[in-house]
């Protein structure tokens, strides 16, 4: 297979992981890099071996590039992503796709349009662990799942990232919140409505440079999350609360047989527990064995392959544009003291990784 050449656009804090991760996979060839800051850049085309762009004009008229992958901060997605398309270039871009529903189905849209792909982050649910809850709940073990607890105690992001406005500008719901939400409507299917409220715990912080800032958007936010199948969703998520939080990260599945609990939306090799109702949980042996951690490429690495088989790929614009769509309904919950907020968008669930078709145990 010819590699697909991926042009990465933002060489911040994640990009090194996509970038080492992304030499892992036959389907990629990292070709390319740009940033706002040419320096960073440089430096992280130097480390990875790729040729760097002054301006995302100049990466998008290479023609080795044929995905590009964008990185950037939340607020710059929706406008790289565009340009992009409107470019010619396929486009895996990090969550969220774009700050409001009507801008992310616009890409949505002008991809289509154009034949390209657009593909969007999380794709943690083709993860190994993940992969497996998905087996359990398509085996029937559980039964009918009625009611889903989602925790994403997220800690306090101004301790360890340099940058953290961006992060509480888009606030939590957005940066992390989008993770359970994207991996449940890709497990169990779209949400139809959603209620939140949101509360600034701790308004006041500093960076890791000593600077004071104010956060500016709730630290805890409530959600619960209505699936179209009639599947209640609880969502906690926050800026505040972490570890040693027990649960930092943990997505349970109640249903009428039993229970099954992932103890991490995002970690490929997270413990997957299940139970019958009212006896104990048992660890679920992972149907391959699992990548350590999370491979942050493996999106667009499946994009990729989609791409040479000809088929849809998984993690879709559609599915990121559906969650987008979510997340506006959160803000505008919370903005209306918890009103009901209705879902209008929906997207199907994708197929099962060709490796975690057979049976569990
Ligand atoms: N940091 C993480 O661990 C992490 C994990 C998962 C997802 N993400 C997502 O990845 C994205 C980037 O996060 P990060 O932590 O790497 O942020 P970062 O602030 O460390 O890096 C973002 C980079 O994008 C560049 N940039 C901003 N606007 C640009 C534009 N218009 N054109 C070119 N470059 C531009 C910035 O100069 C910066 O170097 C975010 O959307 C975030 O949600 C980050």
């Amino acid at each position: 297979m010819t590699p697909l050449g991926i042009g990465i656009v933002g060489c911040g804090n994640v990009a090194g992981k996509y970038a080492s991760d992304s030499k892992t996979y036959a389907e990629l060839r990292l070709a390319a890099a740009t940033d706002l800051d040419l320096a960073r850049a440089t430096a992280f085309a130097r480390e990875h071996g790729c040729r760097v762009h002054p301006s995302l004009e100049d990466l998008l008229a290479d023609q080795a590039v044929d995905i590009v992958v964008n990185l950037t901060v939340h607020q710059a997605h929706y406008e790289v992503t565009r340009r992009a398309l409107e470019a010619g270039k396929h486009v895996y871009s990090e969550k969220p796709l774009a700050l409001t529903a009507a801008e992310a189905r616009e890409l949505v849209e002008l991809a289509h349009a154009r034949g390209l792909r657009l593909g969007g982050s999380p794709a943690t649910f083709m993860g190994e662990a993940q992969q497996t809850a998905a087996a359990v709940i398509r085996s029937g073990r559980l039964g009918t799942i009625r009611a889903v607890y989602a925790e994403v105690n997220w800690g306090r992001i101004e301790t360890w990232h340099p940058a953290p406005a961006p992060f509480f500008r888009v606030g939590v719901m957005v940066d992390v919140g989008v993770y359970p939400l994207t991996l449940v409507t890709a497990m169990l299917g779209p949400a139809r409505a959603v209620r939140a409220w949101g509360f600034e715990l701790k308004p006041d912080r500093v960076t890791t440079s000593g600077a004071p800032f104010r956060i500016g958007s709730p630290d805890l936010i409530v959600a619960v999350v209505e699936l179209a199948d009639g599947t209640v969703m609880r969502l906690t998520t926050s800026f505040y609360v972490g570890r040693p939080a027990k649960l930092t990260g943990m997505v349970e599945f109640h249903g009428d047989l039993g229970s099954l609990a992932i103890d991490s939306f995002q970690n490929f090799d997270a413990t997957v527990e299940a139970g019958a109702y009212g006896e104990r949980y048992e660890t679920v042996p992972p149907v391959r064995p699992p990548y350590a951690g999370a491979a942050w490429a493996r999106g667009v690495a499946e994009m990729a392959a989609a791409i040479h088989e000809r088929r849809p790929h998984r993690a879709t614009g559609d599915r990121a544009a559906h969650v987008t769509e979510i997340l506006d309904g959160v803000a505008a919950s919370i903005r209306d003291a918890g009103r009901r907020v209705e879902i209008r968008s929906t997207v199907a669930v994708p197929a099962p990784m060709p490796w975690a078709t057979g049976a569990v145990s």
